[in-house]
């Protein structure tokens, strides 16, 4: 089930209510209880004095009569206060059911004490004096007994009362703690709505910030940083979009208006062997276009290269370079190989080459006649770096970061025609590569020397051989 702030901070706030209730109903039971109790024997010692007195004045049997009658004028029609006196004479007693009271009171002397009687339900409290003899009368014992009944019936009664106001108060703080919740969590509401109403059209909005209490702020702002990077990713998708339907429109301009041409009029075999040929370079064009938009999504969707195996860069760079050798001679361009020779790295060796080629390919292209080359290997903290130089016409400070962009290239006029047959994927590939091997890209163009390059990470966890 979802979590509910509300509801939570109902159920918190009704916790902490029946908690501070359930204390204080305690605290204040307790107080009751010990001030019932004082009460009852500031009572029953208040008679049993005043008794007390009269009894000790008291020695003939004769008079013994007065102080019956006086306790018979004491207690109480219901029972509820009852004394007895104790002694060896039975003309000075007094009371129902001496022998077991004498039983149940005996230990307690002078002290307050609970007995419960036969055929009650609630104890009496009771307190007894010991009183010396005078004249015919022998020493005696004196108790004062009061049932505890009322008493606890008015501890129950508080009890309850206090049950029913605790239950009460934790409904009211539940209901209002329902309506502070909600009331609290207003702006959450119309922050969530507002965010509702964004569409890709309205991406340019931002959250309203400034009327958000301070808790929702941040976290509005950081939505809005959200939506601006959303924002951008947008723009260059869209830019993205263009620049591929840019890129595809001219071959397949060129082979419609190729294939126009051919079916204008009739042709001879070798003609039509000419036009395909013509449409066949087009068409590979466009596949290797959509390959290498197929290979970046790819590298977008966070693909990392799997097999990778530990392997000596500069092996690789070797082979690499073997491929070009053909063009390389025709330029009379020569390659060297400097720096951490022994550097190994877990690669995939073939995204490895892909990169390694598309690299050494721009730097052929964008060299004069003659030049020399070098593809420098670099153990950096935690990567290993491969930059491919060339003398070259020094770029601009502000494109080199933007030339790893996808269908980015220093000169826009060259887009599509010229001796320069590049579609502007070949660095992005690079990067995604460096990437898919945990590294990054650089360039930079210092002193006419134009240095391209990206690193494989040497400590990325992955499968290893
Ligand atoms: N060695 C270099 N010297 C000068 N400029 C370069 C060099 N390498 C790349 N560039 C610039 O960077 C741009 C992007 O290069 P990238 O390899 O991505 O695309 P491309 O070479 O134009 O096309 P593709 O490689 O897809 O065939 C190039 O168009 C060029 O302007
Ligand atoms: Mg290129």
């Amino acid at each position: 089930m979802r979590r509910s702030i509300t509801a939570r901070l109902v159920l918190m706030f009704a916790v902490v209510t029946l908690a501070t209730f359930l204390l204080i109903g305690a605290a204040l039971q307790g107080v009751l209880a010990r001030e019932l109790d004082r009460h009852q024997y500031e009572e029953l010692d208040t008679t049993l004095t005043s008794l007390r007195y009269w009894i000790e004045s008291i020695g003939t049997p004769e008079r013994w009569a007065r102080v019956q009658a006086r306790m018979d004028a004491l207690s109480p029609e219901d029972g509820s206060v009852r004394f007895w006196v104790l002694s060896d004479d039975p003309r000075f007693q007094y009371g129902k059911g001496l022998a077991e009271i004498d039983g149940l009171t005996r230990e307690t002397d002078g002290r307050g004490s609970d007995i419960l009687l036969p055929g009650q339900a609630r104890p009496f409290r009771a307190l007894s004096v010991h009183i010396a003899p005078l004249e015919q009368r022998p020493a005696v014992r004196l108790i004062v007994g009061r049932n505890s009944g009322p008493y606890e019936r008015t501890r129950q009664t508080f009890l309850a009362a206090m049950l029913a106001l605790g239950l009460s108060a934790v409904l009211v703080v539940a209901v209002a703690g329902y309506w502070i919740a909600r009331l609290g969590l207003r702006p959450l509401e119309r922050l969530s709505d507002e965010a509702q109403g964004l569409r890709p059209k309205t991406l340019s909005q931002r959250l309203q910030t400034d009327a958000l209490p301070v808790e929702l702020s941040a976290l509005a702002e950081a939505f809005n940083g959200a939506l601006a990077r959303l924002e951008q990713a947008y723009a260059q998708l869209e830019a993205f979009n263009a620049d591929v339907a840019h890129e595809l429109r001219t071959p397949l301009a060129n082979l419609i208006g190729g294939t126009q041409v051919a079916l204008s009029r009739p042709r001879s075999t070798g003609e039509l062997q000419e036009m395909l040929a013509s449409n066949l370079e087009d068409l590979e064009r466009l596949r290797s276009i959509v390959n290498d938009m197929l290979f970046l999504a790819r590298a977008d969707r966070g693909e990392a290269a799997t097999g990778r195996v530990r392997t000596p860069l500069a092996d690789e760079v070797r082979k690499t370079i073997e491929f070009f050798e053909f063009v390389l001679d025709e330029g009379g361009l020569q390659v060297r190989i400097e720096g951490d020779m022994a550097v190994q790295a877990r690669l995939e060796t073939a995204l490895f080459r892909r990169a390694m080629s598309n690299l050494l390919q721009n730097a052929i292209e964008h060299s004069a006649a003659g030049a020399a080359l070098t593809v420098a290997l670099r153990e950096e903290a935690h990567a290993v770096w491969i930059m491919v130089s060339n003398p070259g016409t020094p770029i601009a400070q502000a494109h080199l970061p933007l030339l790893f962009d996808r269908f980015y290239r220093v000169d826009a006029a060259r887009r599509g025609h010229g001796e320069h047959h590049g579609h502007g994927l070949g660095l992005a590939i690079v990067q995604a590569v460096a990437a898919m091997h945990g590294g990054q890209v650089r360039a930079s163009s210092v002193d006419g020397v134009n240095s391209f390059g990206f690193s494989v990470a040497t400590d990325a966890p992955g499968p290893s051989h």
